[in-house]
C-alpha cells in the first residue's frame, strides 16, 4: 500500500510504502526497512557486547510537551538545537523527536485544546527546521511501547528518589522541600504528575538513546532516567544505554515581565513570553514593556540587573558574541536602544518560522497527518526492537 506523500505547495515528492525511518534518511520499502531493521539491531545490540558504548552511533532522542505554541526559551533552550544537531550529525545518526502528549495529561486538558495544540505542535517542529526526511517526528501516544516500558520502569522506579523530584512540586505550585506527607499533597497529587519522570525513562530508553538535548530544568529528569537504565541493566543485563543530557548554552532563558523565573508557557502575562508565532509588531511591543530598571547605560550582572541581563543574553544567543563583548559595545547606549535592536534581531530570525508555520497551519493536504503517520511508523518499529529485547530478559 502506498500514499503519496506531497510537499507543502502540494507538489508530489514520492511514496511511501512503509515506515521510513529506520536509518532517517529516505522513504523505504518494506524489503529495504526489514533489512535495516536487523541491521540496526545488530549493530547496537551488538555493540553493548562487543565495542565501548562511546564507538556507537549516536541516537538522538527529545520530546516536547503540546501545551501551547512554543516560546522564545523553548526554541533557544531546546528546538534549535534540535535543528542543529540534526544539521550537523552524521550519516548513522539517528535522530527521534516525540510530541509527548501523554505527558500533557499529567494535568488536566480539554480535549479539544489539546488535539488543536499538537497539531500546532508539529506545525512548529517542522517550521523551525526539522525535516520529517531526516528526522522522526511522531506524537508520543501512537506508539504504545512507551507506554509500556513505562510500566515496566514503575517496577523498579523507587517512590523516594522520585518523592524528592521537583515537577510535582512545581506544578502543584509547592515549595521545593516538601513531602508526601504535606496534606495539599496528599489530596492534589496524581500518580501520573508523580511518576511523570518515569514516562519520561521509558521515552528515552526505549529508543535507545544515546543523547538527549533539553534545557537545564531537565537535568534532573536526565540524571532519573541514567539511574533507572542503569537499575534496569543491573537486574536484566546490558539493554539499555545511558542517556547523556545534552544541555543548551541557552539554559534558563528568563520571562520578560519577572527576570528572576523562567520564561514559561504558564506565566499569567502574556507579555513575559515571546511565542514563535508572534508578528514583528507583537514582539517589538513585548520587548519594549519588557522589566529592566532605572540605572543608566548595559552592564550584565544577572543578579543585580536581571532584567538587563536577560536582554542581553537573549541578543547574545542570537548575535552570536558573548554578552561581555556586547556591553563592550553597547555600555554608553541607552536601553531603548538596546531593546531596538534585541526586537530587530528576534524578529528577522522569528519572521521565516512564523510564515512557514502559517503556511503548514494552512495546508489543507492532509500534510501534517502523513508526516505524523510517516514518524509514527518509523518509531514503532524501532521502539519494539527494544521492547522484544525486554520482554524477553524479564520472561514475558
Ligand atoms: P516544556 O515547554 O516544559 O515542554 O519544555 C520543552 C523544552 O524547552 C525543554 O527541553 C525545556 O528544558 C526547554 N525550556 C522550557 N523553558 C525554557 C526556558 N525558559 N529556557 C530554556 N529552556 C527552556
Ligand atoms: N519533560 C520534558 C519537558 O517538560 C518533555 C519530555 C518528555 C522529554 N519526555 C522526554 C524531554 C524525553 C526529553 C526526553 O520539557
Amino acid at each position: 500500500m502506498y500514499r503519496k506523500i506531497t510537499r507543502l505547495d502540494g507538489r508530489l515528492v514520492g511514496f511511501a510504502s512503509s515506515p521510513r525511518p529506520l536509518n532517517g534518511r529516505s522513504i523505504v520499502t518494506p524489503f529495504k526497512a526489514d533489512r535495516l531493521k536487523s541491521y540496526r539491531l545488530n549493530r547496537w545490540f551488538g555493540n553493548c557486547t562487543t565495542k565501548h558504548a562511546s564507538d556507537a552511533p549516536r541516537t538522538i532522542f527529545s520530546g516536547i510537551q503540546p501545551t501551547g505554541v512554543p516560546h522564545l526559551g523553548n526554541y533557544l533552550g531546546a528546538l534549535r538545537e534540535w535543528v542543529r544537531l540534526q544539521n550537523s550529525a552524521t550519516e548513522e545518526t539517528q535522530l527521534i523527536f516525540s510530541i509527548v502528549d501523554l505527558h500533557a495529561l499529567t494535568v488536566p486538558q480539554k480535549c479539544h485544546m489539546l488535539r488543536g495544540w499538537r497539531k500546532e505542535m508539529l506545525a512548529t517542529l517542522i517550521a523551525v527546521g526539522l525535516d520529517p526526511n531526516r528526522s522522526t517526528i511522531f506524537y508520543q501516544s501512537a506508539v504504545q511501547s512507551h507506554a509500556e516500558l513505562y510500566w515496566i520502569l514503575c517496577t523498579i522506579a523507587s517512590i523516594g528518589y522520585l518523592s524528592r523530584m521537583t515537577q510535582w512540586k512545581s506544578k502543584l505550585q509547592l515549595p521545593d522541600d516538601v513531602t508526601l506527607e504535606n496534606p495539599a499533597a496528599r489530596s492534589e497529587l496524581r500518580l501520573g504528575l508523580f511518576s511523570y519522570p518515569v514516562l519520561q525513562a521509558a521515552d528515552i530508553l526505549v529508543h535507545r538513546a544515546t543523547h538527549v538535548p533539553v534545557g537545564e530544568d531537565q537535568r534532573q529528569h536526565l540524571e532519573f532516567s541514567r539511574n533507572i537504565a542503569n537499575t534496569f541493566n543491573h537486574r536484566y543485563g546490558q539493554i539499555f544505554p545511558a542517556p547523556k543530557a545534552l544541555i543548551s548554552p541557552a539554559r534558563r532563558v528568563m520571562s520578560l515581565k519577572e527576570p528572576t523565573v523562567k520564561m514559561s508557557k504558564s506565566h499569567s502575562d502574556p507579555r513575559s513570553r515571546i511565542l514563535l508565532t508572534d508578528s514583528s509588531e507583537d514582539i517589538r511591543k513585548k520587548i519594549q514593556v519588557a522589566l529592566t530598571d532605572s540605572e543608566e547605560g548595559v552592564t550584565y550582572d544577572p543578579i543585580r540587573r536581571p532584567g538587563v541581563s536577560n536582554l542581553l543574553e537573549i541578543l547574545s544567543h542570537f548575535d552570536g558574541r558573548t554578552c561581555e563583548e556586547l556591553v563592550s559595545e553597547y555600555q554608553f547606549a541607552s536601553l531603548r536602544a538596546l531593546k531596538e535592536t534585541l526586537t530587530g534581531q528576534v524578529s528577522d530570525n522569528l519572521a521565516p518560522i512564523r510564515e512557514r508555520y502559517l503556511q503548514l497551519i494552512a495546508n489543507k493536504g492532509g500534510y501534517l497527518d502523513a508526516v505524523s503517520e510517516q514518524g509514527a511508523h518509523a518509531a514503532r518499529a524501532n521502539a519494539e526492537q527494544t521492547m522484544s529485547h525486554v520482554r524477553n530478559v524479564m520472561g514475558l
